[in-house]
């Protein structure tokens, strides 16, 4: 069989694109002789939370504006690019945290959580896998807010926000973190301009956040559109 030039040029193009996003996931119950990580293992399973990764993985990537040519803009994974999760017996009383490209789940929240533990995991590690993938947290200390926000906007936009978080319109003030800078970033994200998340996250890469940002992006200030955001919801 003769190749032309262009099925040769495409093959190429398959094989650097299929590299740049040769992620793999690996899950491992560390606590499976808790009560936790049992609940994990018959409710959840270290296959689903596989699947569900790599999806979330795939989800923030178009988030973020990082498909196609544009994958080689993604946060490189750390070491043998893994992108980890461990279910840990922990004792401080958390959720989950992320660090680099490992998360860990508490089986003492999984234990404790009454609900849909499915759609609470699921929303979770949405959350989590956010942190793997978003730029700027070496600004972390100085501006948690934004990082949080943008990792609980993720999970909001992926259907997986929890009943208890506040409503749109609700908080004092934009940086106030969590689901009330979510709600505030899918208000400009949705109403002002689509893609602005996945622009905000691409500044962040060098320097972390800074409010100009918002200026940048959508022509106003921060302290402005969350004005007209509260407006809009009734102050
Ligand atoms: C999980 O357990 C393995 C084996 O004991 C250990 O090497 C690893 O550090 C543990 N991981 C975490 C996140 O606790
Ligand atoms: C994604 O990035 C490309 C290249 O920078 C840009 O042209 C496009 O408008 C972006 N898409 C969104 C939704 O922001």
């Amino acid at each position: 069989m003769k190749l032309s030039m262009a099925a040769v040029a495409s093959l190429v193009l398959a094989f650097v694109a299929g590299t740049a996003g040769a992620v793999t996931f690996e899950v491992t119950n560390n606590a499976s002789t808790t009560p936790g990580g049992q609940r994990f293992d018959v409710e959840y399973g270290a296959d689903h939370a596989k699947q569900v990764l790599s999806e979330a993985s795939s989800f923030i990537w178009n988030v973020f504006n990082q498909t196609g040519a544009r994958a080689a803009d993604r946060r490189p994974v750390d070491g043998g690019g893994a992108v980890t999760l461990v279910v840990v017996d922990d004792t401080d009383g958390g959720i989950a945290s992320t660090s680099g490209s490992a998360i860990e789940l508490s089986e003492g929240y999984v234990a404790r959580f009454t609900g849909d533990l499915k759609a609470e995991v699921t929303g979770v590690l949405y959350h989590e896998a956010t942190h793997v993938w978003q730029w700027g947290l070496q600004d972390y200390a100085a501006h948690w807010w934004v990082f949080e926000g943008v990792a609980d906007f993720v999970r909001l936009k992926a259907g997986y926000a929890p009943a208890h978080w506040v409503a749109p319109g609700q908080g004092r003030s934009w940086d106030g973190g969590y689901d009330v800078t979510a709600r505030f970033l899918d208000y400009c994200d949705s109403v002002i301009k689509p893609g602005f998340v996945g622009e905000l996250n691409g500044k962040m890469k060098d320097s972390g956040y800074s409010d100009g940002y918002f200026v940048e992006i959508l022509g106003r200030s921060v302290q402005d559109l969350w004005n007209d955001y509260k407006a809009k919801y009734g102050g």
